[in-house]
């Protein structure tokens, strides 16, 4: 079932996006042998084609990207997530800056059910950059102006927002009760205001501590979870120190702290973040670490399931979690692998299962560290080195993990991350995981730099634009790691162009060499 999970031979050149068609895309999904769900059809409007044969399903559910989901006591409208993306456009004390509010107002506008807002620090030695953002009581006036601006651009993607938000505001008992009979006296995430009646997407906010990534200044000394680690040391900051177990106790009620706040601001939950390898995500992997946070499994998450306590039992807000199933270091340096780097998911299984039994009851899962192995979770045409396999296949094997922790919690609701390398057939994929129950909502990062707008076109036209997508360039990566303000380079040119420019100026850019490393 894993035999993607080996590593491929290495391909002479880099396998990039060329399909001219869904057919010729699917051909190569099958000559590779993956198996990935597909929707052929995102609206009554397109024709059923013929499934894809062997294991690769074909839904018979049209628009399945429009259902609404039951959370709790919200109704999220529709199926499709904005991921948190840093734009590292803040000021340099944190607060939102011009291209934040910006971005905001534009992913608002997108039409997407659920904003999953990025990472915001929750003290200044865990910023991860100087333009990093970082909610605290000075911030919090330009948070609250950065969330009302958001709120004010959204509006429904689809006549089914449209649908439910007027069931929900009508005297007709019978359609409310369509609703209610599901729903426990759930709210449809809709409010009336005035006459008008306004789409409220859910609102997530991401809450992270950098740790080994840590830089809010170029001289800036890092935390880390553990001290050595011969795989990552050589690509994070240099000047790094191990944090102590009581700062790690300091930390949790920062956390929540700043939980407090963005409750204050608005926002439906916070997110803990623990992914990509920032602190949280790190201490999964501290097998060599001693104390309190390090060696037992026990240990390893108890500063994240401590802090899920601590905001539970004080604040009045959801608490979500985005987790790396799998970072593709071998054990003992990494989380969710074997000493080959394969994945060995019991222990990111057990934490589902935990998460599920403290009350969490959403989960975004991502795989793979963005500076060490990048295309393990964010397969692209172009990166700092050629991957040692197709992306179809690096993007396979995530969905594949992320099927995988939905079925160690099946009530949890899963967002899963994927979609952009494959341009506007993402969608179709998108569509194919949730109706086979790999996944119940789909995350987009890159493309909603790219294309902010991608979900009102799934929705009012049956498709994405090619011309239109991420062309996975991985530039917005680029820019953010030497120290610009970012966006899409490509699609959002007459903005980030000149920054890019600017921020490259007498650098040695990317090569595209062979991987050894990963
Ligand atoms: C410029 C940039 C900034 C990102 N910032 C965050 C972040 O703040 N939090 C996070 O969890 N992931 C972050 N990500 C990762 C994305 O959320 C997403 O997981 C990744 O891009 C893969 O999804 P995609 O293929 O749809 O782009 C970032 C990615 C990029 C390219
Ligand atoms: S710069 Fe634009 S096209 Fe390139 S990867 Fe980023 S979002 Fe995609």
């Amino acid at each position: 079932m894993f035999r993607y999970y080996q590593k491929k031979i290495i391909p002479m050149e880099h396998q990039k996006f060329n399909f001219r068609s869904l057919e010729e895309l699917k051909e190569t999904i099958l000559r590779l042998g993956v198996e990935l769900p597909f929707s052929e059809r995102l609206s009554d409007e397109l024709p059923t084609s013929e499934g894809m044969g062997g294991e690769l399903p074909v839904s018979e559910r049209l628009d399945v990207l429009k259902t609404p989901l039951l959370l709790g006591s919200y109704l999220i409208n529709n199926r499709i997530a904005i991921h948190p993306m840093e734009g590292c456009d803040g000021t340099a004390d944190g607060t939102p800056g011009e291209l934040t509010f910006r971005r905001y107002e534009r992913f608002g506008a997108s039409g997407a059910g659920l904003l999953w807002v990025e990472a915001c620090a929750v003290n200044h030695e865990g910023r991860g950059n100087a333009r990093h953002l970082y909610l605290n009581r000075d911030s919090l006036p330009s948070f609250k102006k950065l969330f009302n601006g958001m709120m004010a651009a959204a509006k429904p993607a689809s006549e089914n927002d449209f649908r439910l938000i007027s069931l929900y505001n009508t005297s007709d008992t019978t359609s409310k009760a369509d609703i209610q009979s599901n729903t426990d006296h759930q709210s449809t995430h809709s409010e009336q205001n005035g006459n008008s009646i306004t789409f409220r997407p859910y609102t997530v906010l991401q809450l992270t501590h950098s740790g080994r990534y840590s830089k809010p200044s170029p001289d800036a000394t890092a935390v880390v979870a553990v001290c050595k680690n011969p795989y990552l040391d050589p690509y994070s900051n240099p000047k790094r120190r191990l944090v102590t177990d009581e700062e790690l106790e300091r930390l949790e009620d920062l956390y929540v702290e700043t939980a407090q706040l963005a409750k204050e601001v608005g926002f439906d939950a916070v997110d803990v973040k623990c992914c990509h390898r920032y602190l949280i995500s790190e201490l999964l992997s501290a097998h060599t670490r001693e104390g309190r946070y390090g060696g037992s499994f026990k240990n390893r998450v108890r500063f994240l399931l401590n802090i899920i306590d601590k905001l539970k039992a004080n604040v009045e807000i959801n608490v979500v979690v985005r987790f790396n199933a799998y970072d593709a270091i071998p054990y003992p340096y990494g989380w969710g692998t074997d000493e080959n780097g394969r994945p060995a998911l019991d222990e990111p299984r057990r934490l589902m299962q935990m998460l599920w039994e403290k009350g969490v009851r959403l989960v975004n899962i991502t795989t793979g560290n963005p500076y060490y192995n990048p295309h393990i979770g964010r397969p692209a045409d172009i990166g700092p080195y050629i991957a040692a396999e197709h992306p179809v296949e690096s993007a396979a094997r995530m969905l594949h993990i992320i099927k995988e922790m939905k079925a160690a919690a099946t009530g949890m609701t899963l967002v899963g991350t994927g979609f952009s390398w494959f341009r506007e057939y993402g969608a179709n994929i998108a569509a194919g995981c949730i109706e086979k129950g790999w996944l119940d909502i789909a995350g987009f990062g890159r493309q909603s730099f790219a294309y902010p707008d991608f979900a009102r076109d799934i929705f009012a036209n049956g498709a994405m634009s090619r011309n239109k997508c991420c062309v996975t360039c991985t530039k917005c990566t680029e820019l953010m790691r030497f120290g610009g303000q970012t966006g899409c380079i490509v699609r959002d040119s007459k903005i980030y162009l000149p920054l890019w420019r600017e921020a490259t100026k007498g650098r040695t850019m990317m090569s595209a060499k062979i991987a050894h490393h990963v």
